[in-house]
């Protein structure tokens, strides 16, 4: 059983895997730690069900930095997009951290399609 489970383990944690993988196992991999999609259960950071379309610091009962609630800007893919490549540059002073910024579009993309399946 021990065994089973390591081997279990290190297939998870293969680099290989995430030229594939679905927009959940991105999301789990970069955001997870601190972001649930459930409704209602802020973590770390606010949940983020139903992110689409949701002026940004809006979540009712999470402790937001200024810069997140005095934001003006709306999530949406392109705005999603451009935040988790590089969040000071769409909010600048926000408290998000520590992130670590993700270059590669195709990643963005899968973790930006997988928060717009939370909206139902
Ligand atoms: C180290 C913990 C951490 C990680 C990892 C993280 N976040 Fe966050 N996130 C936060 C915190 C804390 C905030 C609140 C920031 C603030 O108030 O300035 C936040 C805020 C946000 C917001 C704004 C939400 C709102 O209600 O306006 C979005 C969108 C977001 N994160 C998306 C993501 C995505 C997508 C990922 C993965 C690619 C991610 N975050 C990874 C901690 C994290």
């Amino acid at each position: 059983m021990q065994k089973f489970l390591t081997a279990l383990i290190v297939l998870a944690a293969s680099p290989a895997m995430s030229q594939d993988a679905s927009g959940e196992v991105e999301f789990n991999n970069h955001c997870r730690t601190c972001h649930s999609v459930e409704e209602g259960d802020n973590r770390m950071g606010p949940t983020l069900h139903a992110v689409i379309d949701r002026k940004a610091g809006s979540v009712p009962g999470y402790g937001y930095s200024d810069a997140m609630a005095g934001s003006d800007v709306v999530w949406d893919a392109e705005t999603l997009d451009a935040f988790i490549e590089a969040p000071d540059a769409v909010v600048p002073g926000n408290a998000m951290k520590p992130y670590s910024e993700i270059t590669d579009p195709k990643v963005r993309e899968l973790i930006v399609s997988y928060l717009s399946e939370t909206e139902v």
